[in-house]
């Protein structure tokens, strides 16, 4: 077993008022085949089937040559709030008049601007009827190659605040990156031959059909789409939690980001495609996605950093610079593009793409319970305390029965 994990004294310098660590098991997603490249896929996951479902869309994708990704620059957007403008179109336009003077204030880490990254641009939205009055809000698009960048945008934001207070004669509220990382996203692809979801009880063209219908479910309805979504990120999450990412943030973005026509939608998109007697099944997912391969706990914990060498995404870069929270520099390694976070962003969307390709083919099919049966029926059984051959005992028995209960696992292993 891969066991490396941080020590008490690391885990006492990550976090305040520490008691212990919290492990959870890391697995492998097996069968991916990303734009021509093969990958195994750390994942960090506390759910049964999550690992084995989505090698097994993997191994399905293969069929269709694998999955294609892209990415945007990893541009984050940092927000800075002002109040008390007393005329917003006047003070929009002296801000975007010395659109250079506000660059040259926020580029505040030269590593970052080294290798080509830093701040590029500057926006200017008015919200003109909040609950507090009008407000300028003030965003600056900075580049953030393979950080996750919440320090860069964040140092930046608070950098230039005074300069836009002078330009605006308003006062700054906020100054704080934005998670609807809208600038920074990724995206996967895939095309499946119905053929290759043809089986003993299913004919390929009908699953396929069923995972078009289940995806329109979840376009047209938020119920259906907040568990729709649900199933990409225990994907997308395991990989980012497994590489030190910040999953919260790449799930609030995403999930503002379903949402951004006003009503909350899936995150992906799956269609039949024919042509003449065949038919196929297109699927895509496009989300935000700020992650790093450099910085924070994707260097400084040793299971990320084992999670990110397993995908070849390991920092050959700089990484001497300050990583704490109010850092000036944050560390934003030497490699860009498709070396690193923006690759490790595709392979996290290819990762959520077959896993909702997973659910979608069981849920339009057998239904996902009986696949569930036997990994949920192993957790009941250790749950009882049964150990070693015991619990492949106990598990086979209880789904045998088909009631997974807690007593009746207990009642098992007394006997
Ligand atoms: C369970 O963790 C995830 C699913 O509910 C996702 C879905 O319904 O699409 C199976």
């Amino acid at each position: 077993m891969l066991g490396e994990s941080i020590g008490a004294e690391q885990a006492d310098m990550m976090i305040e008022n520490v008691v212990g660590r919290f492990a959870l098991p890391l697995g492998i997603g097996a069968n991916f085949l990303i734009d021509g490249q093969e990958y195994l896929i750390p994942m960090a996951v506390e759910e049964p089937s999550v690992v084995a479902a989505v090698s097994a869309a993997a191994l399905l994708a293969r069929s269709g040559g694998g999955f294609s990704t892209g990415s945007t620059d990893p541009v984050m957007i940092a927000q800075i709030q002002l109040l008390d403008v007393v005329d917003s179109a006047k003070a929009r336009g002296m801000i975007l008049a010395s659109q250079e003077e506000i660059l040259n204030c926020a580029d505040t880490s030269p590593s970052l601007s080294r290798l080509g990254g830093g701040p590029k641009s500057v926006e200017v939205r008015q919200l003109p009827d909040t609950p507090a009055g009008p407000m300028l809000i003030v965003h600056l698009l900075i580049d953030c190659r393979d950080a996750m960048g919440a320090n860069a945008a964040n140092t930046a934001a608070e950098a230039v605040a005074p300069l836009l207070e002078k330009l605006s004669g308003g006062r700054a509220g906020l100054r704080i990156l934005s998670n609807l990382s809208d600038r920074r996203r990724a995206w996967a692809e895939v095309e499946i031959p119905a053929a290759a979801f043809n089986s003993d009880d299913y004919s390929g063209k009908d699953v396929v059909r069923g995972i078009a219908e289940a995806n329109a479910f979840a376009y047209a309805d938020s119920y259906r789409a907040a568990t729709h979504n649900k199933g990409i990120f225990n994907g997308v999450d395991a990989v980012l939690l497994a590489t030190g990412n910040d999953w919260r943030a790449v799930e609030a973005g995403a999930h503002a980001w379903a949402a951004r026509d006003g009503q909350y939608r899936a995150l992906t998109d799956w269609y039949v495609r024919t042509c003449g007697d065949c038919e196929s099944i297109f699927g895509r997912l496009e989300l935000p996605m700020a992650v790093g391969t450099v910085g924070g706990a994707t260097q400084s914990h040793p299971s990320a950093r084992m999670a990110l060498k397993i995908l070849g995404l390991e920092a050959k870069g700089e990484t001497d610079s300050e990583q704490d929270s109010c850092g000036s520099d944050e560390d934003v390694g030497a490699e860009s593009g498709r070396q690193g976070a923006r690759r490790l962003s595709e392979i996290a969307a290819a990762v959520g793409l077959a896993q909702n390709l997973a659910a979608l083919r069981a849920l339009a099919t057998t239904g996902i319970q009986k696949g569930h049966m036997r990994l949920h029926a192993r957790q009941v059984a250790v749950a009882a305390g049964a150990e070693g051959d015991a619990v492949e005992f106990v598990a086979g028995q209880l789904v045998r029965e088909g009631k997974i209960r807690l007593e009746r696992a207990r009642e098992l292993l007394q006997r």
